[in-house]
């Protein structure tokens, strides 16, 4: 170029210019190399993480997927006070008991105050109408003996009124 050409004077901003579409065309490129292939498939995250979250085998039934095997228990706890508190909420998942309808390991029984106390226990945060006790006072003024199976004197957990 020559010197006298008007845009001599601003080759400082033509050597800017090239800088500038330098970064962004590495930026594009590390870009195009590190987002995962399905971002944006559906919108702002991974496509593929759906399929992944829908592909983790079941763990939960349901209490349909314990009424075959234990329909007194099932017929019980659908007519009383728990009818809609799930059975795995105080068991556990049905996945870990049986498996296309064959029972394969033991499912955990707490047979403990500490079980009932952890939803009943009177909280002032709870909502005012769930039913909630004091669990010694209660006891005592229902003529119990308060101890680590006391609940159960009274109560039935699978219809406890
Ligand atoms: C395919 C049949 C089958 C299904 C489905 C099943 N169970 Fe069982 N369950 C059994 C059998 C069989 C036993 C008895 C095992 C034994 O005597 O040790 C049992 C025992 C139990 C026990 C007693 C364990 C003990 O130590 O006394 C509980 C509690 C239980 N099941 C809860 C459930 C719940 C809750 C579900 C649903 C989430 C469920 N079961 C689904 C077959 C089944
Ligand atoms: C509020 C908690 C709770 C819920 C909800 C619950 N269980 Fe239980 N379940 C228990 C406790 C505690 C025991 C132990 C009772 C005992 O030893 O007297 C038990 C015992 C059992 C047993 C052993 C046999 C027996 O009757 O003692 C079976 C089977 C069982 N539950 C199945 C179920 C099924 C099926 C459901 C849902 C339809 C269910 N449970 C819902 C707490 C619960
Ligand atoms: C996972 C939470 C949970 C656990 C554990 C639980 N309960 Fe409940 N309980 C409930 C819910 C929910 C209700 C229904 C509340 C309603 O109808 O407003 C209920 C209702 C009751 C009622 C009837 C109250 C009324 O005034 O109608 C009694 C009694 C009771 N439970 C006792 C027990 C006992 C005893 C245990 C332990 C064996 C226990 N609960 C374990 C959640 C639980
Ligand atoms: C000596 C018997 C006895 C014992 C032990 C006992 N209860 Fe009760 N419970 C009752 C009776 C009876 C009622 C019904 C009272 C009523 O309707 O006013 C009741 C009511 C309840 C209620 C409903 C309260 C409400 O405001 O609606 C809950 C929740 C409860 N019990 C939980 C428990 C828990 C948890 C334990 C163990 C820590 C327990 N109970 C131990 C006899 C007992």
């Amino acid at each position: 170029m020559r010197t006298d050409h008007p845009l001599w004077h601003a080759k400082h901003i033509v050597r800017m210019g090239l800088l500038l579409l330098l970064g962004v065309t590495v930026m594009i490129v590390v870009r195009s190399l590190l987002v995962p292939d399905t971002w944006g498939q559906y919108g702002w995250y991974r496509g593929a993480n759906v399929e992944e979250q829908r592909d983790h085998p079941l763990q939960h039934g349901g209490d349909a997927s314990c009424a075959g095997c234990h329909p007194e228990q099932e017929a019980t706890h659908a007519a009383g006070a728990h009818a809609a508190v799930r059975c795995e909420l105080c068991h556990a998942p049905v996945a870990l008991h049986a498996k296309d309808d064959a029972y394969f390991a033991a499912m955990p029984v707490r047979r403990t105050a500490a079980l009932c106390v952890s939803c009943h226990q009177r909280l002032a945060a709870r909502p005012a109408d769930f039913p909630q006790i004091r669990p010694q006072e209660h006891v005592a003024e229902m003529g119990g003996e308060y101890g680590p199976e006391a609940c159960f004197d009274c109560h039935d957990p699978h219809a406890p009124l």
